[in-house]
């Protein structure tokens, strides 16, 4: 990838920045700008160029219909406060545009002064926006000189503003972007002395295949939430309405047997709503956890321990997944003991990574976000980095 640095005359060149600005809305409010202020300095090194910069950005899930509720207004506003200077929103909602109509947005485009900074509207109101092949990519890629890739939360997936532009013209990765590929390149490829990685969380079909890859490389890797119940119910374990993906069974068998895949000693297993709590050592053989009404809701003390002697030689630390149901206590105790512990030995005794929603939220909880390395923008596209897959928004960049 050629970084945004390295490009030369930007005065009064279009700049297309593709951001990912996913973040969540209410009441027409910004609720958590963590994913604007990683990209400021990529649109302030851009600023300070004189380039004028058009922001892009998707916000939920909208499938090519245009939803009041999820329009760019609040970001622009939030983003016009972060930057102390106003952002200048484009009424791009439907792409479906007469040619006098695109001409138009093309001269609004071209009148922006270098600096100026603009944002379109929501890019998943647009049909074509699910597809990096459509006239939507070719469309983008004439409003603009050059594009820059720095949402890297969206680069896992293949779209018009994502993948589609830079088939177009030349595509650059912008500072996040950048910075985000060389933390997690560090971790899967340059790893020093021993790689521990703890991998937790609801969503298998995410998870298996990091665990595919990760088992080759870290020395331990410590698992916890569903990975753990759906180990334990294909084993033959008894194990209630744990929460468990019933379609991986066999492959959380395939790596959990490996050595390095370190199991829970104990569990937490009680009622959902925090009662009938109690800590259930796990046998050799298998044998009744918890009944019909109760659930596996956290790895337990014993096993806290053991995990906490692995973090605690670490060199290398990566932390996606919550270690069960953090959200009702008293199920948070080991999530949370596991932020401190990660986010202890990160900046200094280890290279520490972390990602995901509700990692990141469990950071947040102790207060420590700012003793971890590199906190990843991305849940999805960090896991796909970590299964060693090949995001098209990179790929792309590199043709
Ligand atoms: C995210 O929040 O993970 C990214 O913005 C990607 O969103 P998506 O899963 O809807 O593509």
């Amino acid at each position: 990838m050629t970084s945004i640095t390295k490009a030369r005359n930007l005065a009064g060149k279009v700049v297309l920045v593709r951001v990912d600005f996913n973040v969540p809305i209410k009441k027409k409010k910004v609720l958590d700008d963590s994913r604007l202020l990683a990209s400021l300095p990529t649109i302030q090194y851009l600023m300070k160029k004189g380039a004028k910069v058009v922001l892009m950005t998707h916000i939920g899930r909208p499938d090519g219909k245009i939803v009041a509720s999820l329009k760019v207004d609040p970001v622009v506003e939030r983003l016009s406060e972060l930057l102390k200077k106003k952002v200048k929103k484009l009424e791009t909602e439907n792409w479906r545009l007469t040619d006098a109509k695109k001409v138009s947005l093309l001269k609004e485009i071209n009148n922006l002064r270098p600096g100026q900074v603009a944002m379109m509207e929501n890019m998943r109101f647009a049909k074509d926006e699910a597809k990096d092949t459509g006239t939507l990519s070719q469309e983008l890629a004439t409003l603009g000189d050059l594009f820059v890739l720095d949402g890297f939360a969206v680069a896992h997936r293949s779209s018009a503003s994502v993948s589609g532009i830079p088939k177009y013209i030349k595509g650059y990765s912008g500072l996040l972007l950048t910075k985000e590929i060389a933390g997690l390149t560090r971790v899967l490829h340059d790893t020093k002395g021993s790689f521990v990685a703890v991998l937790g969380g609801a969503k298998m079909e995410t998870k298996i295949p990091v665990m595919k890859n990760l088992v080759e490389k870290a020395d331990a890797l410590l698992i916890g939430g569903g990975i753990v119940n759906t180990y334990l119910l294909a084993k033959g374990y008894k194990i209630g309405d744990s929460l468990v993906d019933k379609n991986f069974q066999l492959p959380s068998l395939t790596y959990c047997k490996r050595k390095n895949v370190i199991k829970p000693l104990d569990v937490v297993v009680g009622t959902k709503d925090g009662k009938k709590v109690r800590v259930v050592k796990i046998k050799k053989t298998p044998h009744e956890v918890c009944k019909k009404g109760e659930g596996i809701f956290d790895i337990g003390p014993e096993t806290l321990r053991l995990y906490a002697t692995y973090i605690k030689d670490a060199k290398t630390l990566v932390w996606n997944g919550a270690m069960g149901f953090f959200e009702q206590k008293p199920y948070d105790v080991a999530t949370l003991t596991i932020a401190r512990l990660v986010a202890s030995r990160s900046k200094g005794q280890a290279y520490g990574v972390i990602g995901g929603g509700e990692t990141l939220q469990a950071m947040d909880m102790v207060g420590m976000t700012d003793d971890i390395d590199l906190v990843s923008t991305g849940g999805g596209a960090m896991l796909e980095f970590l299964a060693g897959e090949i995001l098209p928004g990179i790929y792309a960049l590199n043709q």
